[in-house]
């Protein structure tokens, strides 16, 4: 597979331009900035022959149209933001059709973000099974469907799947209740790009009309690279898509993390499928062995990357855990009340995931679950008094949650990770709400 970015600045390199464009470092590194002299000169910007991220005719257009191949996508964009700057595209595009949208509450802050940007009404839907927060889970497809009778209004479905503990929805048959009732499904696939290698299901197979993937987050991109997949029933273009994309994105996309987009397509293509699968293999190995030795994690997802270790299965809490993970020199991704979560990926060698495996069979258990550690509750939706856009411009104070019980927020509350709104920007601050931000050591909420 080609790879028209790479190839491009190396023979700008091997040209030694004297660099009379941007950045500042002109390729360059300062003494001081040592640990980064390789990436300097691959560092440019919009040069004449280096295509342009939001009008890409040329190298970028190209790596971008082979990554859709390896996607099986209509068309795919790469985007130097994240997957934050995807979310913003799709949803700003689907906005075009309606402001209602329907949507899992386990949407990231970036579409709630977006909502309140675009003013946007977003149709919640609270998932069914919850962890130990409530807020993490998955929606249905009775769920949507139920949704959609009720909304004919709506614009479209927004999912998110995997979510951050690793659980995956029924994608496949949530795109065909979407295509019944002829809306677009948009998919926040952000720790799934790598879905489409290794034997498992990726939304694009699945019939979603456009999905985010955070290609930093599995596989071997530089952080804030991403993938935005339109799929043949997304009603916009590329071309639209990339004047959306144009309104939120910064007008100097990082070459380095558009060089290691395109250097993925190569890898992907020669090797994406062998090392995936072989990859699933080992986990399904290692899955196996923490069974044999009783290691507590959630079970089920596609996500086999994602290794959910339940602490309060082993009576301690994740707290604990990851303390004692850390003696190993072993750093967690993010630990709630109950859950440690571990990325595993393809490029960790045989005897790190040995040592996690030996770490959590010697760590120390309790009997029974230590539930006076972690408040459980179940979570309800706080009641919307107004739209998040309608409070976005309002004066705002900032009140103890004694005092903030019972007003209106003006602040979406969320822990990041995983990003997950507990309350958001419109809804009326109840006493759960109160309860689950005294546990987050939130102690203070802006309202109107
Ligand atoms: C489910 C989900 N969606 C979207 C995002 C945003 O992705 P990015 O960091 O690539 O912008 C995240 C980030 O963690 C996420 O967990």
């Amino acid at each position: 597979m080609t790879t028209p970015i790479y190839d491009f600045i190396k023979r700008k390199n091997a040209e030694q331009l004297h660099r009379f464009f941007m950045p500042g470092h002109k390729g360059k590194p300062l003494e001081e900035f040592f640990p980064l002299d390789a990436v300097f000169p691959w560092d440019i910007t919009e040069i004449t022959g280096a295509d342009a991220l939001y009008e890409a005719e040329g190298i970028i257009g190209e790596s971008e149209q082979n990554a859709a191949k390896l996607f099986g996508a209509r068309d795919t964009l790469y985007s130097a933001g994240g997957s934050t700057l995807c979310i913003q595209t799709m949803v700003g595009l689907l906005a075009k059709r309606g402001k209602k949208i329907i949507a899992g509450r386990n949407a990231h802050m970036a579409f709630i973000h977006t909502c309140t940007l675009l003013g946007i009404e977003p149709v919640w839907i609270l998932p069914e099974q919850s962890d130990s927060y409530g807020i993490c889970g998955l929606c249905t497809p009775q769920q949507i469907q139920r949704a959609l009778e009720e909304h004919r209004d709506a614009a479209g479905v927004y999912i998110t799947s995997p979510d951050y503990l690793g659980n995956t929805a029924d994608v496949g048959k949530i795109a065909g209740i979407c295509r019944k009732y002829g809306v677009p499904l948009l998919c926040d696939n952000a720790h799934g790009a790598y879905l489409k290698f290794g034997g498992t299901a990726h939304p694009m197979d699945l019939g979603v009309s456009a999905c985010c993937d955070s290609a930093h987050k599995t596989l071997p991109v530089l952080t804030g690279g991403a993938y935005l997949h339109l799929g043949e029933g997304f009603p916009f273009s590329k071309e639209e898509a990339k004047e959306m994309m144009h309104y939120f994105g910064s007008s100097s996309p990082s070459y380095l993390i558009l060089t290691s987009l395109d250097l993925c397509n190569r890898f992907l293509a020669e090797q994406g499928e062998a090392v995936f699968s072989s990859f699933r293999r080992r986990m399904e190995r290692l899955q196996k062995e923490w069974k044999r030795r009783e290691i507590p994690f959630l079970e089920g997802g596609d996500d086999f990357a994602k290794l959910t270790v339940d602490a309060l299965a082993m009576g301690r809490t994740s707290t604990e855990l990851q303390e004692h993970l850390k003696k190993y020199q072993i750093e967690c991704e993010y630990v709630n009340s109950q859950y440690a979560v571990l990325m595993c990926s393809p490029f960790h060698a045989e005897e790190e995931l040995e040592l996690l495996t030996e770490a959590l069979s010697v760590f120390e258990r309790h009997n029974g679950t230590r539930q006076e550690e972690v408040s459980r509750f179940s979570y309800e939706l706080p009641p919307r008094k107004l739209l998040p856009s309608e409070v976005f411009w309002k004066d705002a104070k900032t009140l103890s949650l004694e005092e903030a019980v019972g007003r209106i927020s003006a602040q979406t509350v969320a822990s990041c990770p995983p990003g997950v709104p507990v309350v958001i920007q419109g809804e009326i601050i109840t006493p759960l709400i109160k309860k689950i931000c005294e546990n987050s050591g939130i102690f203070y909420l802006k309202v109107i």
